[in-house]
Parts: C-alpha cells; structure tokens; sequence
C-alpha cells in the first residue's frame, strides 16, 4: 500500500541532537537545487519565505504569499527523496487566527507534499504550534531575528543582546519545546546565548548567525553560494563564488554569439 516515508523524520532528528550529530539545513527554492543538495546530502531543505527576496527580488519577506509558497514548497518536494522539506509560513497567514493558521499550514501539507511547515515567533505563537501539532502537523519554531517583524524589529540586527531580551528569547524557546515544535531556528543571535537555549532545550536548535554551539547550521542557499554577491553579511561564509562564474560564462556566449563562433560544427546538424 502507502510507501514508507523515505525522508527524514522528526525523530531522527531528536536522535542527532541526542548523538550530537550536526544537522544541515539550506534553503531551497525549486526542483533542480532540491536535487543536487538532496544528492549532497543535506537533511533539511527550507523553503523559506526569504525567496521572496532571493528570486523574487522583494526588499523585505512581508509580501511572501501562500500561493507562492505553495508553488516553491511543491517543486522542491518533486527534487528531494531523503531530504526533510520545511514550508516556510508566510507573514498574516498564522497570525490572525487559529482557525486561519490551521486551514494554511493544512493548504501546504496537502498541496504540496511537505513535511512540516515553519513559523516565526515565541510565547505568543505557542498555541498555534499546539493546534497545529494537535492535528498531525509538524511546526519549526524561529526566533531571534524573525524577519517577518523587521520594522518593529528596526532592522536585520542581532537580537538578546542584553539581560531583558536574552530572558525573553530563553521563555520563547521553552514556550516553543512545550507547544510541541520540533526544533527551533535561532537566528542571528550571540553564540553563548545561543548556546544556553540550545542545552536547556530536547529538541535541536538550528542556527543561523547563532555560532557554533547550535545542534544545526542553516544558510540561505544563494548566499553561500556567492549567487546572491550583494548580500554579505558577517555570519554568511562563501563556499562558491557561482555569480562571477555566471557573469563570465554568459559573457563569453554573448561574445561567441555575436562573433560567429558560436554556434559551430559540433554543436550544430548538417542533416
Ligand atoms: O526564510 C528563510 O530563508 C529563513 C531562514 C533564514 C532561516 O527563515
């Protein structure tokens, strides 16, 4: 009858917190990359609402829709066979309601094949999470820089930075586990911070701009790339610099094209 889940469960990844087996997470927008980065052995792709920004070029991740997370969720599922797939939900589609957040987060589980689905904030989402939870769907918690709230947050700026807002990221963090979310991402958050949260909780943090002490790592594919070559902050590490190799690559078939020498006897059919 049904095929057995092949991916990545949740509770593996409770296993790897426990054997301190790093977690990898990446950001994943489409078909083509959920392949090659499922074949690298990633365990977790996100489609993360930041491809609002990434591909969609939007300044910021409030205009994300559920149509258009749904559209990316669903051809990352068609290219990831190990991968754990994560839909990011989109700003106002969990927020207003629980009734709302429950009819969303089931839109993108049936839509799109997905595994689990992620949503921003702490003790004020933790109900949320419980209702989700409660019907059969897994919830990643994210807090810290949560960029959905990057106008009240004032900026992409690094968050528990003093004693007031530590505490509160800790209670978020509790508050999330006791919800029932599976894990938690901690973005750009002080590595010893980062590092409390990650000990005083079961369930696996992933950090991003959190240090190293996180139970997981997650970049924005592009950036660590060097795809998206505007976009360099301190907490990104370039492993590729594919932009330049893009720039230098149509650059030499525009000049081929424009010369004649392309295309030539090999790539053309005499019949
Ligand atoms: O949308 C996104 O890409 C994210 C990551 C930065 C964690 O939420």
């Amino acid at each position: 009858m049904a095929d057995a889940p092949k991916a990545l469960t949740t509770h593996a990844l409770l296993t790897m917190k426990a054997e301190r087996r790093p977690i990898v997470m990446l950001t994943c927008y489409d078909a083509l990359f959920a392949r090659l980065l499922d074949e690298s052995g990633v365990d977790i792709l996100l489609v993360g609402d930041s491809v609002n920004q990434v591909l969609a070029g939007a300044a910021t991740t409030l205009s994300a829709t559920l149509d258009q997370m749904i559209y990316h969720t669903r051809i990352v599922r068609r290219g990831a066979e190990h991968a754990m797939v994560v839909c990011d939900l989109p700003f106002l589609t969990y927020q207003v309601s629980r009734e709302e957040a429950l009819a969303n987060a089931g839109r993108v589980m049936k839509e799109t094949g997905c595994h689990a689905v992620k949503l921003e904030g702490g003790v004020h989402m933790a109900p949320t999470v419980r209702a989700l939870v409660d019907i059969g769907i897994p919830v990643m918690g994210h807090i810290g820089l949560t960029p959905q709230s990057v106008h009240a947050l004032g900026g992409y700026r690094v968050q528990g930075r003093d004693d007031v807002t530590a505490e509160r990221l800790k209670t978020d963090a509790r508050a999330l586990e006791e919800g029932g979310a599976f894990a938690i991402v901690l973005e750009l958050v002080p590595a010893p911070l980062a590092r409390e949260i990650t000990k005083s909780l079961t369930i696996p943090t992933i950090g991003i701009g959190a240090g190293p002490h996180c139970d997981g790592q997650v970049l924005v594919l592009h950036d660590m790339l060097g795809l998206n070559d505007r976009f360099s902050p301190k907490f990104v590490k370039r492993y590729a610099t594919l932009a330049d190799d893009v720039r230098r690559a149509v650059q030499t078939y525009a000049r081929q094209v424009r010369d004649g020498t392309f295309p030539d006897d090999q790539h053309s059919f005499e019949r």
